[in-house]
């Protein structure tokens, strides 16, 4: 069995997965601290983390009924990620190992992220296309294999599920906002607002939101806040983040073409992929290209711990060597 701690962010999760993949235990809890401040508090997300990790790990074991003696690998996102949280989940995670004299593997969170839509799904075949929808990151990737990951688009700026949380402030609804939003925009019309298209001719598969808050804000300041300007903009943003996503989606399976790559399986994975709105609009233009359009259950779009476990158990079935030495790093890029 495989114990998995994630706590990069404010997400304090536990996952134990038997040698199959089967999950025994799963659990998340989402601090609810922060949502005073309109966004993470470093410190006290890493104070809190510690507090959970100590009741939910018991919780887990007993769940999964075994005992931690069964365990044979312990995981722990070690990056990117706030480096508070970082130390602490790694830190248990890796006591543990060494109390009961087993491997820590320090797994990389965005690798956790491209891999969860195929937890307990065989459908999807490599190479595959991922987009990467998270808080911190709005990147493509090719992802040839398990440990072999292309990075060939990302946001200059702003990430996606950032520009949906910055725009909900603006809207004065509460954090994280991007939820929020999804439910907002099926009361609005969406072509109420004009909103900018960032990079639109721009050759590379490279993304930019931060304009189009830039854009929501000067038009809220001038206007009279209503519920129905909330939920024209909400209406009028989340129409454009889909259609900047399916052209870049587009221009970058011309990229893939023209390396001769054959993909049949694009993959949405990360918090943003979790509104349905964004799925149903990908999901079509995939069918109109002959493509299949995945993404996780919802327990694994935003951060949990099953994801790490996962990742964990295909570096140890493929004979991937963990970095027994490696410290936290909160930028760890995938390479
Ligand atoms: N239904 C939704 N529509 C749009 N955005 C959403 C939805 N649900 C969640 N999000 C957004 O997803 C983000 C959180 O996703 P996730 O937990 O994957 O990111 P993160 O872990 O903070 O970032 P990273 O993985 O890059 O470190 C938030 O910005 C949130 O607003
Ligand atoms: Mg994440």
């Amino acid at each position: 069995m495989i114990l998995a701690i994630e706590t990069s962010c404010d997400e304090t999760s536990v996952a134990i997965m038997n040698f199959k993949g089967f999950l025994l235990s799963h659990i998340t809890i989402n601090q609810k601290n922060h949502k005073k401040f309109g966004g993470v508090v470093p410190e006290i997300a890493s104070r809190e983390h510690l507090q959970i990790l100590q009741l939910i790990i018991p919780r887990a074991l007993e769940k999964a009924n075994i005992s931690l003696n069964n365990i044979k690998l312990f995981s722990a996102t070690c990056g990117p990620g706030l480096v508070g949280g970082l130390l602490v989940g790694s830190n248990f995670a890796r006591s543990m190992a060494i109390g009961c004299k087993k491997t820590f593997y320090p797994i990389n969170h965005l690798e956790g992220h491209l891999l969860s839509p195929l937890i307990n799904n065989k459908k999807i075949s490599f190479p595959y296309l991922a987009l990467l929808l998270t808080g911190g990151h709005t990147q493509t990737y090719i992802v040839n294999n398990i440990n072999s990951y292309e990075l060939i688009g990302e946001s200059v700026d702003d990430a996606v599920g950032e520009v949906f949380d910055k725009v909900a402030k603006i809207l004065g609804l509460s954090y994280p906002g991007g939820a929020l939003i999804e439910k907002r925009a099926k009361l609005g019309n969406s072509k109420k607002y004009n909103l900018p298209h960032p990079l639109e001719k721009d050759k590379t598969l490279n993304f930019s939101f931060s304009g189009i808050k830039t854009s929501v804000n000067i038009i809220i300041k001038k206007s009279i806040i209503s519920e129905n300007v909330v939920n024209n903009m909400s209406a009028s943003f989340q129409n454009k983040i889909i259609d900047i996503l399916v052209k870049k989606l587009d221009k970058t399976l011309n990229f893939i073409n023209q390396r001769k790559i054959n993909i049949s399986d694009v993959v949405i994975v990360g918090g943003v992929a979790s509104n349905k709105k964004i799925r149903y609009s990908l999901k079509k233009f995939c069918k109109k290209n002959k493509l299949n359009l995945l993404y996780p259950l919802n327990q694994f779009c935003s951060d949990n711990a099953a994801m790490i476990a996962w990742t964990c158990l295909q570096h140890y079935k493929n004979k991937i060597k963990p970095k027994l030495n490696f410290k936290v790093d909160p930028r760890w890029q995938l390479k």
